[in-house]
């Protein structure tokens, strides 16, 4: 009290505002930005939300560049994925007038960023039923949409607005007597190491004692036993192809890897690169493309082990360096960190005791299917089977998991049935559900009615 008499009101209202102001001008510069944020993030972004010029590039310029930043990140992923209402759609005049309501030419203009007040799924921070500002005459189109609500288009397991790729109609008018279960059940199977070996025919595997890393602190037998007995021994990559020679000595813990680097991430890039690259772009390493540290399991808003807290996401987190095991990497690792209930019920689903036959040899490769199967599908390119590394690739909408892994298996009403059921995703799959979906019924009758079309048309023909 009496030093608020002292200094008087005024002054200790300054003092105050100047304290704040260097606190904030502080923080702005140095670190903590966040403090800044007017509200928290998406969960797409919250994992970048520190470095906000990635998506705020110029200060007070809103429009072009922060849409120029949303595409540097998305448009390779909208660009696979077929966008339906693609921004060339619009810039079409004989749609000119349909921006009029809602300039879907800006991405901001569905998903801004720091108002949980109003987002919804997948960042989309317009009311559900938006569908209607272009689609009102659908009804008329299309007689059997007459009695939807326009907040369904998008809800329902029918439609996306982005990636349609496993829901248009003639892709589900080619598969709708598909079974629910193929007649063979096969996934492909990773083959990078086979084809290497086919194009390296020359190179010999390393033994024991040609390894390089006896300046590596810390070594012990077990780790060169590891080694040797690992992929990497058999394809001529030794100590000092991924640890530094110059800095070794420096670190015993944790000897510092090559190129100066102390990341696994970056001593992995120069042979994995592709792996390096997709990792980067899904949430597990979206920190690492926006030059943040590595993602620590503690700043997750998913449900994660405790005692994982402190773990980092590299690429390390999956895969021992000293001996990859891509079984492991496949569901033991994920069940490491992740301890949502969907991921904790797996063990207890059908999908889970074939996994275990794969495991035993029951079954052949390729039958089982683990975590990775779904998040991390195999792609074929030419001879080349490899693993998307992006885990958010598949997730969201989850139609997308359609292609690339439920078909590989299922008749794809059944898969759209499953991926349209919450409650059997919290299962992770397990037991009863309604196997039918409504789109199926509308393209049935659509097929009916376009045959009994033909029908009276060959009728009226060879009556004339
Ligand atoms: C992933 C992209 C992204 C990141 C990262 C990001 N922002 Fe934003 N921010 C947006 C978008 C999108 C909007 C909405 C723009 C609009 O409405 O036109 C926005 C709006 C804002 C607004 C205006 C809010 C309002 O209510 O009008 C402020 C202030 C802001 N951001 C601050 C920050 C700060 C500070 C950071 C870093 C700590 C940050 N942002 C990081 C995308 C981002
Ligand atoms: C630095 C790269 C980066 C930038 C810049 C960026 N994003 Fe993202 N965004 C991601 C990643 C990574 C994810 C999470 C994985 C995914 O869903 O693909 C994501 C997720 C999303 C999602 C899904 C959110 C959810 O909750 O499911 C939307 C929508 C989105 N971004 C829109 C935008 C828009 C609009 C902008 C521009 C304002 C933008 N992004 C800027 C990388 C970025
Ligand atoms: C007219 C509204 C609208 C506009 C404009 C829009 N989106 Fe979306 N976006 C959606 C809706 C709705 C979803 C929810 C999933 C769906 O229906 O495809 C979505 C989902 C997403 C997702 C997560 C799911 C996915 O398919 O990857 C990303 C990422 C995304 N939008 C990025 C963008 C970017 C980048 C832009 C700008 C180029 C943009 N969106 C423009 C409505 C819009
Ligand atoms: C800003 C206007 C606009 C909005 C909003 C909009 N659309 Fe569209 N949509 C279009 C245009 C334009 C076409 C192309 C029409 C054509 O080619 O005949 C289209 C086409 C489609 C198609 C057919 C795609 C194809 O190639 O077969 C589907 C499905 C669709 N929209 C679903 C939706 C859904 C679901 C929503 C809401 C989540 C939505 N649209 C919101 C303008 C819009
Ligand atoms: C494929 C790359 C790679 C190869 C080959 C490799 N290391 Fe490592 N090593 C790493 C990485 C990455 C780490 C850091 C581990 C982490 O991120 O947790 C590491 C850590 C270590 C450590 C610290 C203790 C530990 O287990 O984490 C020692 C000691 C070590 N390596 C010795 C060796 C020796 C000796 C060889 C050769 C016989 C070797 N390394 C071959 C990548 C490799
Ligand atoms: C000097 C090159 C080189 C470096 C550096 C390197 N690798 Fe490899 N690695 C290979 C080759 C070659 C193969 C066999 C072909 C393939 O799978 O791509 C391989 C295979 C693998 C496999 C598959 C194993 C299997 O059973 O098929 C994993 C996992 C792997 N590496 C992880 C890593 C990690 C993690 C790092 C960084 C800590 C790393 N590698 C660093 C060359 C390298
Ligand atoms: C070292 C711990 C760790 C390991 C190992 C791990 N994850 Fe994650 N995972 C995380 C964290 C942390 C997040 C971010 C969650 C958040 O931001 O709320 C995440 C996010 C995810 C997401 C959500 C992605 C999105 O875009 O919303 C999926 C799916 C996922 N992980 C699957 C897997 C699978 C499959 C494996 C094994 C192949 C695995 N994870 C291994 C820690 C881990
Ligand atoms: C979330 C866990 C996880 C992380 C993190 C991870 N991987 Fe993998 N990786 C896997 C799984 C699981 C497989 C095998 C999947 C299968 O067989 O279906 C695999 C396969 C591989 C393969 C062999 C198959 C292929 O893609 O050609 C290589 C090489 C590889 N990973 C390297 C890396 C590198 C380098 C990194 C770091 C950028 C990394 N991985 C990070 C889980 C992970
Ligand atoms: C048969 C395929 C399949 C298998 C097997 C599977 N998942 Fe999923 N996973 C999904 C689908 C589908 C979603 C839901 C996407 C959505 O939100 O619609 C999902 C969602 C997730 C999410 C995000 C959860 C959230 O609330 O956002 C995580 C994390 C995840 N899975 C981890 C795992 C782990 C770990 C395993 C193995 C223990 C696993 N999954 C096994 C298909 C699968
Ligand atoms: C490698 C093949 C394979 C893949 C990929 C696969 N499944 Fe399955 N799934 C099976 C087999 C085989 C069964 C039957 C197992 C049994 O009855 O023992 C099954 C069973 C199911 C069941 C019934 C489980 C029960 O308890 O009755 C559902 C639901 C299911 N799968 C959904 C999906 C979805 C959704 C996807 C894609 C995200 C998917 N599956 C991917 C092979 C696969």
């Amino acid at each position: 009290m009496r030093l608020f008499q002292r200094v008087g009101f005024l002054q200790y209202g300054a003092a105050v505002t100047l304290l704040l102001s260097l606190f904030l001008g502080y923080n702005l510069f140095y670190g903590g930005k966040d403090l800044f944020l007017p509200g928290s993030s998406t969960k797409g972004h919250h994992q970048i939300e520190a470095q906000c010029d990635v998506c705020h590039v110029k200060p007070f310029d809103t429009d072009d560049s922060m849409q120029q930043a949303c595409l540097s990140c998305h448009s390779d992923g909208l660009e696979k994925a077929r966008d339906t209402h693609p921004m060339k759609k619009f810039t079409d005049p004989r749609n000119a007038d349909l921006l009029a309501s809602l300039d879907a030419t800006q991405c901001v203009t569905c998903h801004i960023e720091h108002s949980p007040e109003v987002t919804g799924q997948f960042g989309v921070t317009l009311p559900a039923d938006f569908c209607y500002y272009c689609h009102q005459e659908i009804a008329e189109e299309r007689p059997s949409h007459a009695g939807f609500e326009f907040n369904t288009c998008g809800n329902a397991g029918c439609h996306n607005f982005h990636d349609n790729k496993a829901l248009y109609e003639s892709f589900l008018a080619k598969h709708i007597e598909k079974p629910a279960l193929l007649s063979k059940t096969r996934l492909r199977v990773p083959n990078a190491f086979a084809v290497w070996q086919k194009r390296n025919p020359d190179v010999k595997p390393l033994t024991a004692d040609t390894h390089n890393g006896e300046a590596i602190p810390g070594i012990q037998p077990e780790l060169i036993a590891a080694w040797h007995s690992s992929v990497h021994a058999q394809v001529g990559t030794n100590c000092l192809s991924c640890h530094a020679e110059d800095s070794m000595q420096t670190n015993s813990a944790n000897p510092i890897l090559r190129n100066g680097h102390d990341l696994s991430v970056e001593s992995c890039s120069d042979c994995h690169t592709k792996q390096v690259e997709s990792f980067k772009q899904g949430l597990h390493g979206m920190r690492l493309a926006s030059d943040l540290p590595p993602l620590q399991v503690d700043q997750a808003r998913l449900p994660m082990h405790d005692d994982a807290a402190h773990k980092t996401l590299t690429c390390s987190s999956c895969h021992d360096p000293h001996k990859p095991d891509l079984q492991f990497a496949a569901t033991q690792a994920c069940l490491g960190c992740h301890a949502d209930e969907h991921s904790q019920n797996y063990e207890k689903s059908a999908h889970a005791a074939l996994w275990r036959r794969e495991l035993s040899g029951e079954i052949d490769a390729g039958a089982g299917v683990s975590c990775a199967s779904c998040h991390m599908p195999r792609i074929k390119k030419g001879k080349l089977v490899s693993v998307e590394h992006n885990q958010s690739l598949t997730l969201e909408p989850n139609s997308k998991m359609i292609r690339p892994v439920c078909l590989e298996c299922h008749g794809l009403e059944y898969s759209i049935a499953a991926l349209s059921d919450r409650n059997l995703i919290r299962r992770n799959f397990s037991g009863a559900f309604d196997s039918t979906h409504p789109s199926f019924e509308l393209v049935r009758e659509r097929i009916a009615a376009k045959k009994a079309q033909k029908q009276r048309a060959r009728a009226t023909n060879s009556n004339q």
